[in-house]
């Protein structure tokens, strides 16, 4: 038989969706299921989005210029520029995806074999497209102790090698919540501009934030202009995951036109896509502010109730919807097989991610899971409550 390749062998799974086939048996058995282990939100996609794509007048579904359109893109620098992002279109790809995006920064500026450092635990996905590409990831780790602040610049520092191209972050951060100050930001800008290397941002939970807390964007950062690439996407921010649409945005013109030759390898974003996310562009302010005031409910709700719960670190959450909890078990990858497998409380159970497939330094995060606070606040005592009560049963083997 044909082989396949050595990438495709090393390539992982999602470390969210290997628990799937339990949550399936779960189901099932009658099991009501409390899914903390998704960043799929459910709160409503902006009825502008779903208008345009309802009352189109296309009557040819044709590819777009590869980049996007250019009206689109218009549209997405006034965006940014009331976010105080100085960018133009022609600073802007349109993806499939933010997933794409980090595909195409990874493509453009990594070679086989080159080094990538990612403060960890980082979104999982960072390690398939790093596969993909075939680069190394260098990690640092950063602490639940402090919530994942940024870890000591020295630390990076120490890490980079003539093999290390980039530095990655994710800001507010999947699977953390953490918010990086706009003094980390600059001391990773003083450290990419010491070393030459690329500062790469994914800043696709920007409106995430809360307690008045500001966002500083990488963008924002004077000096930096040839540096950063900045990943974006309308997935969370307008609850349009299954849109398919994200951005790359960079003013290093080099950059761009490197991205824009994997932009047309593809031909083009989606079409009826893009005229659903440039119709979200038109989204009142009032529906962000109606999204943040659940978040922050939800999210006091969650640290509210899980600090009942004897035995936790929480890592208390400033933006995005996700939260790490440290369980008094020895490994929660045990643990959440378990709940869905031998598990019930009321014929209910919960589904967590365990944390250790966002770390990549083996060993690291075994007794954490990340919980993804996207249920309403009714739905998340009562999952609260079954973790609860199942951590006082479980067998810990
Ligand atoms: C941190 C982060 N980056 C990128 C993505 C990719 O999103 P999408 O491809 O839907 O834009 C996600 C999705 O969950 C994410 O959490």
């Amino acid at each position: 038989m044909p082989k396949i390749s050595q990438k495709g062998q090393l390539m992982p799974s999602s470390p969210i969706r290997k628990l799937v086939p339990y949550a399936e048996q779960a189901y099932k058995e009658g099991k009501t299921v409390y899914h903390l282990n998704i960043g799929q939100p459910d709160i409503k996609t902006p009825e502008v989005a779903l208008d345009a794509v309802k009352v189109h007048s296309l009557d040819i579904l044709a590819y777009t210029r590869s980049e996007g359109s250019e009206d689109y893109r218009k549209k997405i620098a006034q965006y940014y520029s009331k976010n105080d992002i100085n960018v133009t279109h022609s600073d802007i790809i349109v993806t499939t995806g933010g997933s794409e995006a980090l595909l195409f920064a990874f493509g453009s500026v990594m070679d086989s074999g080159d080094e990538i450092i990612i403060p960890e635990p980082f979104y999982a996905n960072y390690n398939g497209f790093s596969t993909a590409s075939d680069i190394k990831v260098v990690p640092v780790i950063s602490k639940i102790e402090n919530n994942f602040a940024l870890p000591p610049i020295e630390e990076f520092e120490a890490l980079i090698t003539d093999k290390t191209k980039a530095i990655l972050i994710c800001n507010p951060g999947n699977p953390t919540g953490y918010l990086y100050s706009k003094e980390e930001i600059k001391q990773l800008a003083a450290l990419v501009k010491k070393h030459d290397l690329f500062l790469i941002a994914d800043e696709v939970y920007r409106e995430f934030v809360y307690d008045g807390n500001e966002f500083y964007s990488i963008m924002q950062e004077d000096g930096l202009e040839d540096y950063a690439i900045m990943i974006d996407s309308v997935s969370k921010r307008y609850s349009m995951c299954g849109a398919r649409i994200g951005y790359f945005v960079s003013r290093n013109k080099e950059v761009i036109q490197t991205a824009l030759k994997f932009a047309q390898a593809r031909l083009s974003p989606p079409t009826l896509a893009q005229i659903a996310s440039e119709a979200a562009l038109d989204t009142p302010q009032s529906y962000f502010d109606d999204v943040i005031v659940e978040y922050v409910k939800r999210r006091n709700t969650l640290i509210r109730e899980l600090k009942t719960i004897d035995g936790l670190k929480i890592a208390e959450p400033k933006g995005a919807f996700y939260c790490i909890v440290e369980l008094p078990v020895k490994s929660a990858d045990h643990f959440a097989q378990w709940l869905l497998e031998s598990y019930d409380y009321e014929k209910e159970t919960v589904m967590v991610a365990p944390a250790a497939g966002f770390y990549s330094t083996p060993g690291v995060g075994l007794n954490q899971i990340r919980i993804a606070y996207v249920l309403n606040e009714e739905s998340l005592i009562r999952a609260v409550h079954i973790l609860k009560e199942a951590l006082k049963v479980y067998p810990n083997p």
